[in-house]
């Protein structure tokens, strides 16, 4: 009941994989062990895929919401006294750091967490990754071709004329892949300089969107000139059907998400989030991905990466400092904020 209410309330985006349990101690005992509320970060067709095979291994049914990462974070804030959902799935590991900072997370060291290398993962078990994405431009050739230019290079290469208007981005302050994007450009050009960078980008922006994933595809539909996205998506896009599609990505370096999963604190369903937790580590699970469209790096080593990610594994990356962006998250954002106001 309560939870048909809050669905009432305005749950954008529900994927409704399964059915809510009615309320009453006797219920609530079986809602418990038999059905998970996840807030999630991954592309809608591979969630409903991930949800439908847990629930055919476990019988746990899932109730999954796509939001974008700042939405999650926001979400999860606003819902700490009284928590809804038990699960963050997906979404760059820098917005799981700052729900550390803030006590939004329950840690949980899953047994399966010992095969993921430690660089993908939080020591005390607070999050851990599940895949891994590189940051990257998506261009139109059809548009790069009408207006005689080649496609962007490297950062500076976004300031040209040419793309004046015709770059799109997604909003830091809701999207972990435009969070990613800020706090690249400024752990490469240093604090004043990188914002400096993002004053002089926002006069060639057509539009700030609200998912990261939403640039490449107004890329592939020639809505744009050039998109600033992962690039994962893009191949995705690409190969469903916009064919004008070019990808690139800054020489100097980019930066990259670990995509993670954790447990959200005073989870609702805590041990079904724990199962999910385990389910979400293991091979099987971490290959879903791949089968809808999803090219993220995987994780746990016995895992095999898509082939279509091939393209894309020699990406010049930075040494991306995760504690560093996302202990500052907010402060960043922020500071964005008044950077591209002027
Ligand atoms: O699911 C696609 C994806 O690009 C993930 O790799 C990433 O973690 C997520 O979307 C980021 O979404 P957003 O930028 O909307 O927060």
């Amino acid at each position: 009941m309560f939870k048909k209410k809050l669905f009432a309330l305005g749950l954008a985006a529900v994927m409704s994989v399964g059915l809510f349990v009615g309320c009453g101690a006797k219920k609530n005992e079986a809602k418990e062990n038999k059905t998970l509320t996840v807030y999630c970060g991954l592309m809608q067709d591979h969630m409903i895929k991930a949800a439908k095979e847990f629930e055919n291994e476990t019988g746990i049914k899932v109730e999954a919401v796509r939001m974008s990462s700042g939405e999650i974070l926001g979400r999860i804030n606003a819902e700490k006294e009284n928590p809804k959902a038990s699960v963050w799935f997906g979404g760059p590991a820098d917005g799981f750091i700052n729900a550390k900072e803030k006590g939004l997370l329950d840690a949980y060291v899953s047994p399966n967490a010992e095969k993921i290398p430690a660089m993908f993962k939080d020591a005390e078990g607070y999050w851990t990754g599940i895949y891994k994405g590189y940051l990257g431009f998506v261009s139109n050739e059809v548009l790069l071709k009408e207006r005689g230019v080649e496609k962007p290079q490297t950062w500076e290469d976004l300031l040209k004329p040419e793309f004046k208007g015709q770059v799109v981005m997604a909003n830091p302050g809701s999207s972990g892949t435009a969070y990613t994007t800020l706090a690249t450009v400024l752990q490469l050009m240093g604090e004043e300089k990188g914002l400096e960078y993002m004053a002089k980008l926002d006069k060639q922006m057509k539009t700030y969107t609200k998912s990261g994933t939403a640039p490449g595809r107004m890329a592939g539909q020639g809505e744009c000139m050039v998109g600033i996205t992962f690039l994962h998506d893009a191949i995705k896009y690409k190969e469903e059907g916009m064919k004008d599609i070019t990808i690139s990505a800054p020489v100097e370096g980019t930066g990259f998400e670990i995509g993670a999963v954790g447990i959200i604190k005073g989870a609702p369903e805590m041990e079904a989030a724990k199962k999910f937790i385990d389910w979400v580590l293991t091979k099987e699970a971490q290959e879903i991905g791949q089968t809808v469209g999803s090219y993220q790096f995987l994780t746990n080593p016995e895992a095999s990466n898509p082939e279509q990610a091939k393209q894309i594994e020699d990406t010049k990356l930075i040494d991306y400092n995760f504690k560093w962006a996302g202990e500052n998250r907010g402060a960043l954002v922020e500071k964005w904020n008044e950077a591209v106001k002027k």
